[in-house]
């Protein structure tokens, strides 16, 4: 028998109003993300991708449609089910990391598990191990200011994972990062891969979306094509 999806969305959309104008950044979008998993979505700028992510890590609602994330549908949780659904199933990476500034590597990867309700010391033994799973644990304590955007990078990523989610949501998490740099963020976000988490991943890269095992394009807030990719040999079917 193989696993639930982890996330389903049907014919979801997500108007934003603006000074009394509706911004349809998503305009009907289905989308299944099977556990394990490993999908890259792509589409020019300001065609609803990062509007899509934040619906898949449930830190919005969408204004149609049906989202169930885990097995429950969003429209039925109250704010506090929401964030502990969030916290329970989900890691984000965001383009521009969100870490705290004035707070030490290890500190910002613990923050997750504080509204675990798990106690100081329990909460730094796995903020550092999740930052030496992702080759930082020699800064451990310095801040981001202190560190090089890869590192800080790899600090988001040990933050998404230390409550150890069944989906990684990360958008453009290769972006601001040099190849070399960008090439060890993604071996990691493999390595989870293969571990059984499923990884759904932003990007402009298009040898970043290659690697991937399915993707999907969008454009002005709908999916406009999605294949496997390259997982046919010449003379198979596409
Ligand atoms: N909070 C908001 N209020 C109003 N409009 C918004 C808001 N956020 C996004 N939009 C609009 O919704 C559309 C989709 O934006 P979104 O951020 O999802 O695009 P994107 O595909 O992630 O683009 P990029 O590649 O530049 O990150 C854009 O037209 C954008 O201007
Ligand atoms: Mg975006």
């Amino acid at each position: 028998m193989s696993a639930p999806p982890a996330i389903v969305a049907t014919n979801v959309s997500r108007t934003y109003e603006l000074d009394g104008v509706s911004v349809p950044a998503l305009r009907g979008v289905s989308l299944t993300v099977a556990a394990g998993d490993y999908l890259a979505i792509v589409g020019a700028s300001g065609s609803g991708k990062s509007t899509l992510m934040h619906l898949l890590g449930g830190l919005d609602r969408p204004t149609g449609g049906t989202l169930v994330i885990g097995g429950r549908d969003v429209a039925t949780l109250s704010p506090p089910e929401m964030a502990r659904l969030r916290n329970e199933t989900i890691g984000f990476v965001f383009q521009s990391f969100h870490l705290l500034t004035r707070t030490t590597a290890r500190d910002n990867v613990a923050l997750p598990l504080v509204y675990r309700g798990i106690g100081r010391r329990e909460r730094r033994a796995r903020a550092g191990a999740m930052l030496e799973r992702v080759g930082l644990g020699h800064r451990m304590d310095h801040r981001p200011n202190q560190m090089s955007g890869g590192e800080q990078q790899r600090v988001a990523i040990a933050r998404a994972l230390v409550t150890g989610p069944s989906v990684l949501l990360a958008d453009e998490p290769t972006g601001n990062l040099d190849t070399t740099t960008g090439q060890s963020v993604l071996a990691l976000l493999e390595s989870l891969n293969a571990e059984g988490v499923a990884v759904v991943l932003v990007t402009h890269d298009r040898e970043v979306a290659e690697r991937a095992h399915r993707q999907i394009v969008m454009r002005d807030g709908l999916i406009v094509d999605a294949a496997p990719v390259a997982a046919t040999g010449p003379g198979e079917p596409a």
